[in-house]
């Protein structure tokens, strides 16, 4: 039995644009539906978690988790510019309360991706103003989050945010021959954005924040030369982000795969190895690699592994695709980092962004028609490590 450290979260996460469905004042509901987009699918009704929350939530801790992460929608706030619904603060305020009833601790991510389509008329992250816009929407979603909430994520995945600015088009995400170099610019709006929200984050006691990092666990082939291309195609791609979260609450470390660096960059999968259904290496060492970069690189601030899964239709693979990382994750611990949770991606099987709904990443299975949730193993299975706080390697 691997114990993990008292007061641990166990959770499982999801992000609005995702679950909720029918997020039409959103930039990526008007990129679904554009013409000739590479989308495969657009979300429409998506798990209608929009509603179903209640019976989300519910699954999980009776499962025997202890947290759940969710994103409020800017897109759904603020859904013209200045003029914030009182209605959809309501909504999430109502969320809060209900994981709060279940036991669950609410991780609330203030940004998942997605932004009102006025934002994103208004220049998206290429706008001088966004930061300032941001730090607007972080305002007007203070009142809701002055009790029962002790962990809120400013801007998911700044890293990926950047690239897809720097994008041609988002297909680029699901391509494995690397991703787009991130936008600079957008890079430092995304700092400054963040930086702003946290300061007024920090005006509610209790609360502690910081974003959350897609760490991509880049690692050099050995090859001569490979060790240079590592270092200019990881820093602008994972560590500067790391760093850049020196002096924050904590750091959310987001991992799933590998990527193997060569001479001239990324290198294609070796014939025969596993696959999941993203197309990414079957890799459950990535979390725990992520920690080490992100302990090493942010001088040692908390970390929380806000997102760790695999897209499979195998749950068995699933179960032990969690296990291992678990269990380099305890490894990870046992060198003296202070992990503070694990939250598993994703609660629910969901919309996968350009790669529509085929890539499943849930604990629990949606039916594309009736909405029913149906739990697999693999929820029962994290739910009693939760309970035990403690993975069973015996
Ligand atoms: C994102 C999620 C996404 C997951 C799997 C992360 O990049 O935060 O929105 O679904 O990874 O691709």
């Amino acid at each position: 039995m691997l114990k993990f450290p008292e007061n641990f979260l166990w959770g499982a996460a999801t992000a609005a644009h995702q679950v909720e469905g029918n997020n039409t004042n959103s930039d990526w509901w008007t990129k679904e539906h554009a013409s000739g987009t590479p989308i495969v699918e657009p979300s429409l009704d998506a798990a209608d978690s929009f509603h179903r929350y209640p019976e989300d939530m519910r699954l999980l801790a009776d499962a025997g988790l202890t947290a759940y992460r969710f994103s409020l929608e800017w897109a759904r706030i603020e859904p013209e510019r200045g003029r914030v619904s009182q209605a959809m603060l309501d909504h999430y305020r109502r969320m809060i309360d209900t994981a709060l009833d279940h036991g669950l601790d609410p991780v609330i991510t203030l940004l998942h991706f997605t932004v009102p389509q006025w934002m994103h008329e208004a220049g998206f992250w290429h706008n001088p103003e966004s930061p300032e816009l941001f730090a607007r929407y972080t305002e007007s979603v203070l009142p809701i989050l002055q009790t029962g909430v002790r962990t809120v994520c400013t801007i998911n995945e700044p890293n990926i945010a950047a690239m897809l600015a720097g994008a041609e088009d988002e297909s680029s995400l699901a391509a494995d021959g690397g991703l787009p170099a991130p936008d600079p610019v957008v890079a430092e709006r995304l700092l400054e954005a963040h930086r702003r929200s946290r300061e007024i984050l920090s005006t509610v006691p209790g609360i502690r924040s910081g974003w959350t990092v897609a760490t991509q666990d880049f690692q050099s082939s050995g090859e001569q030369g490979a060790d240079e291309a590592l270092r200019d195609y990881g820093y602008v791609r994972d560590d500067w982000y790391l760093e850049a979260s020196r002096g924050d609450d904590f750091v959310g470390v987001q991992a799933y795969t590998r990527t193997r660096i060569g001479p001239n960059g990324p290198l294609p999968l070796a014939a025969g190895t596993e696959t999941t259904l993203t197309g990414w290496e079957y890799y459950p060492d990535a979390a725990a690699h992520g920690i080490r970069a992100a302990w090493e690189l942010s001088g040692g601030i908390p970390i929380l592994v806000t997102e760790n899964g695999i897209a499979t239709a195998d749950d068995g693979r699933r179960i032990d695709y969690t296990r291992d990382s678990l269990r380099a994750i305890h490894g990870a611990i046992e060198d003296g980092i202070d992990v503070r949770g694990y939250l598993h991606w994703s609660a629910l099987d969901n919309y996968e962004w350009a790669s529509g709904y085929a890539p499943t990443f849930g604990l629990i299975a949606v039916d594309r028609k009736t909405f029913a949730r149906t739990p697999k193993p693999s929820l029962h299975w994290l739910g009693s490590v939760a309970a035990r706080n403690a993975l069973d390697v015996g």
